[in-house]
Formats: C-alpha cells, structure tokens, sequence
C-alpha cells in the first residue's frame, strides 16, 4: 500500500469520525461520546497529513509542524481549562477567526506560489488556472469575511463593544455592493490575475466581514455565532480545495453545513428571518424601545419570597444568564428538592436561547443534578404557565421580556418567549434595573403580579433556603410543643 492509499483510508475514516461526531453532539447524555468521536478523528487527520507530508518535506519543516503542534496544544489546552462556560461563546468566536484568517494566509500563500514557480510546477495545468485563481480568491473572501466578522462577535459577546446593532445609513445597499463588486473581482482576477486584485479583495472582504456582523443586534448573536461557525467550514473547505487535502474539504463542508443548519433552526426557534439575519440584518429597520424604566417596581424580601412558595400550589423556574454568573445552580437545586419534599410541583422552563450557548442552562442544571424530566422546553412550558402559583425568574431577562410579544417596535419583537406573566405571582431574582443582552427594558418588572429581589442571585436563592429551613424548625418545635401538650 502506498502513503497516498494510507492517507485517502485514514481520512476516510477520520470523515466517518467526525460524522459520528456530529451525531452524539446532538444530544445531551451522549454528548460525551461525541466529543471522543471528533478528538479521534482529529488526531487520525493530523497523523496522516504529517506522515504524507513528511515524504514531501525536508525534516526541518516537519520539525516546525511539530513545534507549532505542541505550542498549539500547550496554549489551547491553558486557555479551555480556564474559560468559564458563560464566556464559551466569546472563545468559539476567536477561534473561527483563526480558521479564517488561516484561509485567507493558504489564499495568499497559494497565489504568490503560482507566481513564484509558474503553474507547470505547481503541477496545475493550464486549463485548470482559471478555476484555480476563483478558487483563491472565493477562500480568502469567506475567510477574510470570517476573520473580522468573529473579531466583531467576540467583541460583542465580551462586551468590549456595544451590543446594538451599526445602523449605518443604506447598509443592505453597502452589503450588497460589497457582493457585486467581489463577483466583478473575481471575474477581473480569473482573466489577469493580479496583486493589486488580491490586495483589493482582500480589503473588501475584511470590511464587509465587519460590517455584516457590526449591522446585527446582540438579540440575534446566538445566530451569528453558529452562523460565523458555518462560515468558517467554508472556509477550510476553500481552502482544502487549494491545498488539494480531500479530508479539509469533507470537514470543512461537514463544519458549514451543519453551521448552517443550527443558525437555522435557532432562527426559526427565535421567529427571526435566516436570510435576514445572515445578510447583515437585511431588511431590518432600527428599531425603537431603550433601557428607560417604564414605571414603578415593586421589591420583596427573600423571606416574604420564601412564604409565597410554602403556600404555591406549583412553582415554574425560568434560569437566565445570571443564574451561569452568580453560579447559582446548586441553591436552586436544592431549592427545587426542598420544595418537592413539601409536595410543592417544581418544574424549569429553558428557552433555547438562556444564556449566551444553546444548552447553556440544560448543562448547568444537570450539574446540579436536577433530574431531567422536571426540565422542559419553553414550548413544553409555555402553555401551563397561566396555571402555576409562583414563577422564579432567576437572572433571566430577555427571553421573559413581554415586549418581544407586545410590542412590535422593540428590538426583540417577534422572538418567541416564556409568557412567565402570566402566573399569579412572579419574583425576578436579580441585581438591579439594568436590562439584559439585547440592551431593551423588560416591562416584565412593573407588571403588578411581579416582585424583584434584588442581589446577587446565589446569594438571594441562599437566603430563601435559609428562611425555608428557619420555617421548617418553627413548623417542628410548634408540632413538638403540641404534641407535649397533648
Ligand atoms: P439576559 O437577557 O442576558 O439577562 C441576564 C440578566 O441576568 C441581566 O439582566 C442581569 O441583570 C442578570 N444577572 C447578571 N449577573 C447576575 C447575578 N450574579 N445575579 C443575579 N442576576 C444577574 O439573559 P437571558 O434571559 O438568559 O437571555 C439571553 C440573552 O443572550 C438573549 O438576548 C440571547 O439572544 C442572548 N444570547 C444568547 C446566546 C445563546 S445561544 N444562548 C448567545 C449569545 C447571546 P443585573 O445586571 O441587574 O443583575
């Protein structure tokens, strides 16, 4: 068997591996065995690249590669153990950057080698030339796209920037000039390819990259995320037709389809337009609606939150952003077993886009081990929310914001939410006024059936266990003392 069989076999395989892969990513409990999955077929791909490599090389470049590797993985490996799970977004964001920028460097590598050595050498053949010049221009366009359109993400996410949408004045028109012009270079580069071209594309694509992801509002930033991640699939796959690397173009397409697919459904979940929203906010006028409070509020204690819940018949937790901050999963846990015990009905109810990751609250919940089957889908919840005593809002705000249903002005007008105002009662566990991610004002917490506790909110889901058990040792030594008396 030649190097070339053994390649083509473990690349196979290592595409089978990345399919199983996606496959238990798909769901929770075999999340695990998914992860394995992608990391033996990586390092499957790795091998095989060097070992075919190696062939071609002198041992002085393989011994870069090595180098490179293990810095790569000392640096990756730091960086993940540290990053907290409410920051993952931020370090997917980087990391499609790379993959972008990467693009654009093999584009560029790619181009001036035919100009170095001539395309005979390159054993590109003549006929062929045209195909391969669109082909550097098209990889390093998604990937200069992919490049400043993460940086801007991870901005974003970080807070380094405002989260609301670059209201440029004609930015569809700028958007899709941007595209025109970028068919008219590649046009121009297939017949007389040039530096001048490459620079210009290059620049274009950059801008455009900023601006499409500039233009979106943080509302919709789970959607570019997973849109960014589809994006940079492409962009491998770009660039694996280049470096002629069958594997890169497999994953690489594997990578922007199934990207493509989740920013998809997480529109769909959030009732926003796909097209729109990976055009830049295509279509969408600024919208009207601040952070200015609406009213009064009103304020309740934890132990006056702890009485409601003695006497709720049901009680419904919607987790938030600020559960995964105050890393408040475990009171809540053990506030939602205490009040089982008593016979209260404790269910949760999760909107897929709580926090800042699809699935961010379902892992939080059961690492603190909450059983799965009082965990429901806002779909699942929504409609028995009418009928539920008490509701805890704990660090959640955009997605229970009643004016994403009533307000068709407001940024987040249309993005399906829990109707949590609905129930008799709802208590907001939170630190202040300050609105959510998407930057509006919830008028959630004016209506007159909702209370805030204000403080942090492990600190606040502490203080109603220890009002829960103070009752409970009242509850005791008043059925002692009766008792003796009898
Ligand atoms: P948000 O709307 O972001 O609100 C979180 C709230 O938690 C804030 O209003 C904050 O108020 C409060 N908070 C922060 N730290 C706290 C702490 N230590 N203790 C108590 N409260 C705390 O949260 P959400 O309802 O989960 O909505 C998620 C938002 O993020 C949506 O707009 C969504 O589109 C966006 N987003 C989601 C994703 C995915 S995929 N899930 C990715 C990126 C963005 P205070 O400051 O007053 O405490």
């Amino acid at each position: 068997m030649t190097s070339t069989t053994v390649s083509h076999a473990a690349g196979l395989v290592a595409a089978l591996l990345f399919i199983l892969s996606l496959a238990g990513l798909s769901q929770h409990r075999t999340s695990r065995a998914g992860v394995g999955y992608g990391i033996a077929g990586m390092a499957l791909a790795l091998v095989a690249t060097i070992v075919v490599a190696a062939k071609s090389i002198s041992a002085g470049a393989v011994a870069l590669i090595l180098i490179a590797m293990a810095i790569g993985s000392v640096v990756g490996r730091w960086r993940a153990r540290r990053v907290d799970m409410t920051q993952m977004p931020e370090l997917i964001a980087v990391l499609h950057s790379f993959v972008g920028l990467a693009a654009v460097l093999i584009g560029w590598n790619s181009y001036l080698e035919v100009e170095r050595y001539g395309a005979a050498q390159m054993v590109i053949a003549h006929d062929l030339l045209g195909i391969h010049h669109a082909e550097v221009f098209i990889g390093i366009f998604i990937g200069a796209v992919t490049f400043t359109g993460s940086i801007v993400a991870f901005l974003k996410l970080s807070a380094r920037i405002n989260s609301k949408p670059l209201m440029l004045p004609g930015k569809n028109a700028l958007n899709l000039g941007a595209l025109a012009a970028f068919v008219v270079l590649t046009v121009w580069f297939i017949v007389g390819p040039n530096l001048g071209l490459m620079i210009a594309v290059t620049v274009l694509a950059l801008a455009l990259g900023w601006h499409l992801v500039a233009s979106i509002g943080g509302g919709d930033m789970p959607v570019v995320v997973s849109m960014l991640n589809s994006y940079s699939g492409w962009a491998a796959a770009a660039a694996g037709f280049l470096l002629d690397n069958n594997l890169l173009i497999i994953t690489g397409a594997l990578v922007g389809s199934s990207g493509a697919y989740l920013s998809y459904i997480m529109c769909r979940a959030m009732n926003r337009s796909f097209i729109s929203v990976i055009a830049g906010g295509f279509g969408i006028e600024a919208p009207s609606g601040g952070d200015e409070e609406e009213g009064e509020h009103r304020e309740i204690r934890a132990q006056e939150a702890a009485e409601l819940l003695t006497q709720a018949r049901s009680v419904v937790i919607t987790p938030g952003y600020g559960m995964a901050v105050a890393q408040a999963q475990h009171p809540v846990a053990e506030l939602t077993r205490r009040l089982r015990e008593r016979g209260v009905e404790v269910r949760f109810g999760v909107h897929p886009v709580a926090g800042r990751l699809p699935g961010h609250m379902n892992v939080l919940l059961a690492e603190a081990k909450v059983p799965y089957d009082i965990v429901l889908e806002m779909d699942e919840i929504n409609d028995d929310l009418a009928d539920t005593s008490v509701v805890l809002v704990i660090g959640a705000n955009d997605t229970v914001n009643p004016a994403a249903a009533q307000d068709p002005g407001s940024p987040i007008a249309g993005m399906p939410v829990l109707r949590v105002w609905e129930a008799e009662q709802v208590i907001v566990f939170k630190r202040s006024m300050a609105s959510g991610y998407a930057g509006v004002q919830n008028p959630l917490f004016f209506r007159e059936n909702s209370s805030m506790l204000f403080g942090d909110a492990k600190e606040s889901v502490e203080q109603v266990l220890q009002a829960l058990s103070a009752d409970e040792r009242e509850a005791a030594s008043a059925a002692q003392f009766t008792a003796a008396a009898a």
